[in-house]
């Protein structure tokens, strides 16, 4: 009855999201994509006008969150929010809230849930640190902020969105630094993590990287 985890965490713009559900769809496994949670929050939060400071009330907001994922669509409330939830504006009201216990420990069960058969390719901050800490396999992928910043740009570029390097290097920065250096769940390569830098090497490779990895330690 054990069913299979496989963790991938790392910083913003790491490619953990491609890389994360392209080894889900090679195995046949389910997909969390958990900051799309703390995302999900943060924008009810925003349309609700919740006070970001206010713990309890995010918290409340995230134990009765209404979201679902079907296929590659996330809705919130019967409302397809695929697009609106990687506005930049939410990514940082999402990275703020996120550093309440009280909004993470709401969001634990929900997360808990999306281990079902055959498997689970889980990404985030602390997926192989809090969430499913006896992982078959914890990966810790990370990438120079450059070689971040670069990739958000042809992202945005791609879909129409202007963007400026030094803003988002500047961003990114931030985002490190609050996800870092925070109390709770900090982000670092959580313990028996294998860490994968992916500065010089495309999807693919480290689609393979992790499949090769996890094959050696099924
Ligand atoms: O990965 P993504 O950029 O969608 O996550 C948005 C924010 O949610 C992150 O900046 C981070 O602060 C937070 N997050 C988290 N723990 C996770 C996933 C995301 O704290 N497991």
């Amino acid at each position: 009855s054990i069913i299979p985890v496989i963790t991938i965490d790392g910083p913003t713009a790491s490619g953990k999201g491609t890389v994360a559900h392209r080894v889900a769809d090679q195995l046949g496994f389910h997909y969390l994509d958990s900051g799309a949670l703390y995302r999900l929050t943060a924008l009810s939060a925003l349309r609700r006008g919740t006070d970001l400071a206010d713990e309890h009330a995010l918290a409340k907001l995230a134990e009765h969150l209404q979201c679902s994922f079907q296929g590659g669509d996330i809705i919130l409330s019967h409302e397809n929010v695929t697009e609106a939830i990687r506005a930049e504006a939410v990514g940082n009201a999402a990275s703020k809230i996120a550093t309440f216990h009280a909004v993470r420990h709401a969001l634990l069960g929900l997360q808990l849930g999306f281990r079902k058969a055959p498997g689970l390719v889980a990404d985030g901050r602390d997926m192989g640190s809090v969430i499913f800490p006896h992982a078959a396999l914890k990966v810790f992928l990370t990438a120079s902020v450059a070689a971040r910043a670069e990739r958000r740009y042809k992202q945005l570029i791609a879909k129409g969105i202007s963007a400026n390097m030094d803003d988002l290097l500047k961003d990114l920065q931030a985002r490190d630094e609050r996800d870092t250096n925070r109390a709770v769940a900090p982000l670092v390569p959580p313990q028996g993590a294998l860490v994968l830098d992916t500065s010089e090497i495309n999807a693919e490779q480290a689609v393979a990287q992790v499949l090769a990895w996890y094959a050696a330690a099924k």
